[in-house]
């Protein structure tokens, strides 16, 4: 199977899934988490669906917790989008929450998508041992909070307003927090759901994580605004430090293609059985949307 049939199907599961999940929530928040969910390339439901798959996982299981992380990371960007962090109009090439309704419908999708995610999660048929829904709702909220993506958000507020452009080095660890740890923790799960060791697809994440905010970074600077679905242009109007800024466009793909090859290293263990999640990682860098 072709990596584009994968991802299609995974596609088509996951928003039945949601589908499911939303069912019970009318009105305009209703309206608006669905709103939120649609589109997207899914790629933390991709993951969470190929890491439960290297153990052999029941696939309805996976397909929960990818819908999980989905739902959380629609939060983290219809909050990322309101006026009062990054101000977005387009999302998805759709209008944000806030433009579409209004920013308390926005606030209030945002934190209803989050517990949704929880909510997934913790459920029962997500796994039959309570420890294991225990883990997972640990470590989902952790890889969420003051200390993962909503700390990296902060980061990423302050930078703004600070004197001087972040160094390398802030870059890594803001991105690190902000981006990459919603994209671990669906890796994470998988290994969870498989009662495996996870370390190795967490190394793998660490350089996937990185080289998805290279890309974000330079589809940026030479993306399409109609293709990518979100502003282009933001951050070198903004004056933004980024891997850009930092290595330029050449030495920047140069550094995503080198983070692509160590993320291959890392699925060495799981030999054949990581073949999507090797062709995942090579997506990532040559993605246009
Ligand atoms: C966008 O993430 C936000 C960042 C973390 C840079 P994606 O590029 O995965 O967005 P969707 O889910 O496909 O819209
Ligand atoms: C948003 O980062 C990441 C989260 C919502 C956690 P950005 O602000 O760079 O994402 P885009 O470019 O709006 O998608
Ligand atoms: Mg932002
Ligand atoms: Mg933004
Ligand atoms: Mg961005």
């Amino acid at each position: 199977m072709t990596l584009d049939q994968t991802l299609s199907i995974a596609r088509t599961d996951i928003q039945a899934m949601l589908d499911t999940a939303l069912a019970p929530f009318d009105g305009p928040v209703g309206d608006a988490m669905r709103h939120a969910l649609s589109g997207g390339k899914r790629l933390r439901a991709v993951l969470a669906l190929e890491a439960a798959a290297l153990f052999d996982v029941p696939r309805e299981r996976a397909l929960r917790v990818g819908a999980a992380i989905e739902s959380m990371h629609a939060y983290s960007l219809v909050h990322d989008d309101l006026p009062c962090m990054d101000d977005d109009n387009l999302r998805r090439g759709q209008p944000t929450v806030h433009r579409k309704w209004d920013e308390a419908t926005a606030v209030l999708a945002g934190d209803a998508l989050q517990t949704l995610a929880f909510e997934l999660v913790a459920h029962p048929d997500t796994d039959p041992d309570p420890a294991v829904r225990a883990d997972l709702t640990l470590t989902l909220a952790q890889a969420s909070g003051a200390a993962g993506m909503v700390r990296g958000q902060a980061l990423d507020i302050a930078a703004e307003t600070a004197g001087a452009p972040l160094t390398l080095d802030h870059i890594v660890e803001l991105q690190r927090l902000k981006t990459g740890r919603l994209l671990e923790w669906p890796c994470r799960a998988g290994a969870l759901l498989g009662r495996a060791d996870p370390e190795p697809l967490l190394d793998y994440a660490a350089k996937l994580g990185l080289a998805f905010q290279i890309a974000d970074d330079l589809l940026d600077v030479e993306g399409d605004a109609a293709k990518v679905g979100k502003a282009v242009g933001k951050d070198a109007d903004a004056g933004k430090a980024t891997f850009v800024s930092h290595l330029g466009v050449e030495g920047a793909r140069a550094e995503a293609r080198q983070l692509i090859d160590q993320a291959e290293l890392s699925l060495l263990p799981y030999s054949e059985k990581a073949a999507t999640l090797l062709a995942v990682a090579r997506y990532v860098v040559t993605r246009d949307r």
